[in-house]
């Protein structure tokens, strides 16, 4: 593959593209990696199927894009490859090898961080598929940039300078999800962002709330701004708003933090196998 002449296939829902015609583990012109990049602000997911990577030829592609982020689960790393996190259902000797609760609920990558990633990239290592044939593991992805788009003019002027507590074991605490790692979360700081962000490079406004993890607005009563909360998450995850990926074994998928909220299903379990590599990064202050 000359890697020369990309064909980016839009998905045909509310977000997502494939991009056909690459082979990650081969050099990438800077013009190609410049038509990657834009396909990935236009469409906030993008994926590339059939890719043959190692660790490092993955590492290598993904780091292109920036400044990569050590995730704070550190124990669920690939050995001496700390910024590839597995996110996986399989246990070794009775033990987690991976992250097994990673994306339970709709969210937006570690938007409990002050610099929250830019995007996150997820490599198939292994996918479950039932007994029947049936991909199991899919990720749900909805734009919270046409949620802010559908919002009516009175709901966007309410909301114009408001911020929002993030606090990453709310997610848990108030969902009643996940079940690792409750005591690192309940000891980590809680952030303040806005409600609405402008994406920092195509400059589109999204909301930037989440069920759980948003649990409360400075100078608003509790209950008044969880009521406002969960309206606007309810809205970034309408039907008309998503792209659901189905997995095949060797797809590259990336997406966008900034743009978009997603959820992995989580329908299958063991003996069904999932294995994923992940890597976020690109830190990117939340703009209001
Ligand atoms: C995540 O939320 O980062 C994981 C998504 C997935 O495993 O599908």
């Amino acid at each position: 593959m000359a890697n020369d002449q990309i064909e980016i296939v839009p998905t045909g829902a509310a977000l997502g593209a494939e991009i056909r015609g690459i082979d990650l583990s081969k050099p990438i012109s800077d013009n190609t990696f410049d038509a990657i990049e834009q396909a990935f602000d236009t469409h906030s997911v993008t994926y590339f199927r059939g890719q043959q990577l190692d660790e490092g030829q993955f590492q290598d592609f993904v780091c292109r894009f920036g400044e990569m982020q050590v995730n704070f689960l550190k124990r669920y790393t690939i050995k001496d490859r700390p910024l590839i996190l597995q996110v996986s259902n399989i246990k070794e000797n009775g033990e987690d090898i991976g992250h097994a609760d990673a994306g339970r609920v709709w969210h937006s990558d570690m938007s409990y961080e002050w610099n929250p990633p830019r995007m996150s990239v997820l490599y198939a290592r292994e996918v479950p598929v039932s007994e029947d044939g049936e991909i199991k593991g899919d990720t749900l992805f909805a734009s919270a940039v046409q949620a802010y788009d559908s919002l009516s003019g009175e709901m966007k002027e309410r909301c114009k300078g408001l911020k929002v507590v993030h606090d990453v074991a709310g997610r848990r605490r108030n969902t009643g999800t996940g079940t690792q790692d409750n005591a690192q979360r309940e000891a980590m700081e809680k952030v303040v962002h806005p409600v609405i962000r402008s994406h920092p490079y195509t400059g589109k406004k999204a909301i930037y709330v989440n069920m759980g993890e948003c649990v409360s607005i400075p100078g608003m009563k509790d209950e008044e701004a969880l009521d406002l909360i969960n309206e606007l998450a309810a809205t970034v995850i309408r039907p008309e708003f998503q792209y659901r990926h189905k997995w095949q074994v060797d797809d590259v998928l990336i997406w966008d933090n900034c743009a978009l909220q997603h959820l992995a299903a989580h329908d299958f379990e063991l003996p069904l196998r999932r294995m994923m590599w992940r890597i976020s990064g690109c830190p990117t202050k939340v703009y209001e």
